[in-house]
């Protein structure tokens, strides 16, 4: 891959965009390649955290790559945004957890892709934005629906609708990132708290995850049973028998992730 590279290491898979020049900049290659990337590491049993950060030290990722809008028919603009949903709908819908480590700028396509982790995480130097509108258009890699389903309707409008970039410590405010740390030790915190995440039960956490999302959007009553069902499909697991066993023995638990 040209512009996506993945280290494994101890189960955490570290999903690095690669395109400097353009200050990670989403074109058709690398929305392939991440699709391609996250395909792998949905079968590859050696990566159980998942983080995607951007390269340097400048930029997450700017957008999607906008040299190739003034091209675009309306139907062809369809078929983009259908696209770059479709690769960010595979990320959020993946059974090990995925972590954003915001490193600079995530606008545009890039705050969608960190919308479509399950956490985010920022360097001091983010800056977060959805700034389609001047350019006369409007986000469409997720951004009208995960960004107010995320922070509210009121917090999203207000980056929908002006364009402008907000800080690190701005996004934390309005619930956008989870936390904000130094850009030099954004890379080594991510990595602590993915292993917390790794030392749990992934079994549990992949239903934690379907709960979630399949809910979201649903009734209560909807999501309650989502819940139940997924309450008893963890109940068929080894995991669930060695997480109890553990803590009436008091011990820690040797989850085998089965
Ligand atoms: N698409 C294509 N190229 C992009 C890009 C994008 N979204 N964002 C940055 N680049 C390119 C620039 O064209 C430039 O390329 P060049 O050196 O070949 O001219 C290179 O990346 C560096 O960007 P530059 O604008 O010179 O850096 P800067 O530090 O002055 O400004 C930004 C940084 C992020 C403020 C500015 O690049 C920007 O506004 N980018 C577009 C952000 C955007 O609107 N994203 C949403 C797209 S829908």
């Amino acid at each position: 891959m040209d512009f996506v590279k993945v280290e494994i290491n101890a189960g955490i898979a570290r999903v690095t965009i690669d395109r400097q020049s353009k200050l990670n900049a989403l074109n058709g290659q690398v929305l392939d390649e991440l699709e391609a990337c996250f395909l792998d590491l949905k079968e590859n049993p050696e990566a159980r955290v998942i983080i995607v950060t951007g390269a340097g030290d400048k930029s997450f990722v700017a957008g999607a790559d906008i040299s190739q809008f003034p091209s675009l028919s309306p139907a062809e603009a369809q078929a983009f945004s259908v696209r770059g949903q479709a690769v960010f709908s595979l990320i959020e819908a993946s059974l090990k957890p995925v972590i954003a480590a915001v490193n600079g700028f995530a606008l545009g396509g890039g705050c969608e892709l960190a919308l479509a982790c399950h956490l985010r995480y920022a360097a001091e130097n983010a800056l977060f934005g959805q700034p389609e509108v001047k350019l006369g258009v409007i986000a469409g890699y997720g951004g009208t629906q995960r960004l107010p389903r995320l922070v509210g309707t009121g917090h999203a409008l207000d980056l929908l609708l002006s364009g402008r970039m907000a800080k690190a410590d701005e996004a934390l405010s309005m619930g956008l990132v989870n936390a904000v740390f130094p850009q030099a030790e954004l890379l080594e915190k991510v990595h602590e708290i993915a292993g917390v995440i790794l030392a749990q039960g992934s079994q549990a956490q992949a239903y934690t995850l379907k709960a979630v999302y399949e809910g979201a959007g649903k009734s209560m009553a909807a999501g309650l049973e989502i819940e139940a069902t997924a309450f008893r499909e963890v109940f068929k697991t080894e995991d669930r028998i060695e997480g109890a066993t553990a803590f009436l023995e008091r011990r820690a638990p040797e989850f085998k992730n089965r």
